[in-house]
């Protein structure tokens, strides 16, 4: 039987997940794949640093180089994080020619394009399941199974924090500060949540999830991202009303002459679609190709086990690349269809919310703007209110491109009768 050497480098939530699962299903994997997996060498920062899952002493370096000049290392699997350490190595990695499986979705889509170019140079393969959506085997999916389809659309809730607070806010009313409190006791946000709740863990899985799909590289700075950090608890109950929820949605779309938009942004979405049943820390990527026309995939999209198989599962692609080096490189620049469109000329339906003066002649003004842009309403909402002061108005906005809406927003914004900041959030009714 062969067997694979491996240099792990990282050891915490995910990488020792990785061990802890390689040595549990050791015999059922090297049944089912004609090899074994020897782990080397396992880089981490810190010897002393109490470990939760055993591994013997001797495995442990706080050198990375150690991994690549070992010639019984095959494949490097980096699981670090951030970019700082983990670029340097993973380019060295693949220079050395050992195949790379990486978990970082931050690393891949801020220099993919590099690293991708380089594996092909150097024909060895870059493996990323981990990468995006944890445990739901998306990658291989779009890039094997799928690879029939065009994409029409690719829709992803992607960040389990951002799904886990948006849930509480939906069915508890809590408000955001409160929901993620919750989240962060219970372990489901770290303690600097930043990336989560600010809509950049997902647009980096969006990035991946795109450039796979459409076969170029989408760059970060052309994405419109926002997180849900400025969400109320009033703009949830009002999506309810309207017969909506409120999702971190990461849309990837191609309209017909095949301009793609990816964007990550707090979502209406029907009540009555699929997605919409994605609670609390799960994942779920709702996909429509040419071929297979709609398909639905769910799952833990984090955490140290549903992560871990979906970084064996990329060990053992190594077992066939390594017996056909030259199949696969792990991202397929085919350029074939497809080009950004600038996210200024997108087209949704938008609900807007303005909190406004309880005077007569302020819809007429509001509706005055959005006419003159050429922007329809659908609906409108003002809840009665004894109180005195400003009062919430909640307009549905027919299709217009972010463009022409955010323009018209901020003119309306500048109103005197408008008391503050407006919200805008687009409305996906999967059409
Ligand atoms: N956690 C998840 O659920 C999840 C899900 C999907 C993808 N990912 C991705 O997987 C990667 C790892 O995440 P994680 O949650 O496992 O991170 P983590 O718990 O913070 O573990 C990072 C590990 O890397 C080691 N490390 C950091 N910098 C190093 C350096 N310069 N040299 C050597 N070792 C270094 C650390 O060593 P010490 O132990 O000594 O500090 C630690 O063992 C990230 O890219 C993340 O985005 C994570």
């Amino acid at each position: 039987m062969d067997s694979i050497g491996i240099g792990l480098a990282g050891f915490g939530t995910v990488g020792s997940g990785v061990y802890k699962n390689l040595e549990a299903n050791r015999a059922l994997l090297a049944q089912r794949l004609g090899a074994e997996f020897e782990i080397r060498r396992i880089a981490v920062r810190g010897l002393a640093k109490p470990r939760s899952v055993p591994a013997p002493a001797g495995l442990f370096t706080t050198d990375l180089g150690e991994l690549l000049t070992d010639p019984e290392i095959r494949v490097v699997v980096e699981l670090i994080g951030g970019i700082d350490a983990a670029l340097p190595f993973v380019r060295d990695a693949i220079r050395a020619g050992k195949i790379v499986i990486t978990g970082n979705k931050a690393l891949l889509a801020e220099h993919g394009a590099e690293l991708f170019q380089l594996a092909r140079e150097r024909r060895t393969p870059i493996f990323y399941e981990a990468a995006v959506a944890g445990g739901i085997p998306i990658i291989k999916t779009v890039r094997e199974a799928f690879i029939a389809n065009r994409f029409e659309s690719i829709h992803g809730i992607l960040n389990g924090t951002s799904n886990y607070i948006l849930t509480r806010m939906t069915d508890a009313g809590l408000d955001f500060a409160d929901a993620l409190a919750e989240a962060q006791s219970l372990g489901y946000a770290e303690a600097d949540p930043t990336l989560d709740v600010n809509g950049w863990d997902a647009a980096h899985k969006a990035i991946i999830l795109a450039s796979l799909a459409y076969g170029f590289w989408v760059r970060s700075e052309d994405v419109y991202v926002a997180g849900i950090d400025r969400l109320t608890r009033d703009d949830v109950k009002f999506a309810a009303q309207l017969g909506y929820v409120v999702k971190l949605l990461s849309t990837i779309k191609a309209d017909a002459s095949s301009a793609i938009e990816v964007r990550v942004c707090p979502t209406l979405i029907p009540k009555s679609h699929v997605l919409a049943s994605v609670h609390g820390v799960f994942n779920a990527v709702w996909l429509r190709g040419d071929v297979v026309g709609e398909a639905l995939f769910y799952g833990r999209g984090a955490g140290q086990d549903p992560t871990a198989s979906s970084v064996i599962a990329d060990l053992a692609e190594t077992v066939v690349a390594l017996k056909s080096p030259r199949r696969c490189y792990g991202f397929t620049s085919h350029d074939l269809y497809g080009k950004l469109k600038p996210s200024e000329d997108a087209v949704s339906q938008f609900y807007l919310r303005l909190l406004v003066d309880d005077t007569p002649g302020v819809l007429a003004q509001i509706a005055g703007i959005l006419g003159d842009a050429g922007i329809g309403i659908s609906s409108v909402i003002q809840p009665e209110s004894h109180e005195p002061g400003p009062l919430p108005l909640v307009l549905m906005i027919h299709d217009a491109t972010f463009g022409r809406m955010r323009a018209a927003a901020a003119e309306i914004a500048a109103l005197g009768c408008v008391k503050a900041e407006p919200t805008l959030l687009p409305v996906e009714n999967f059409t």
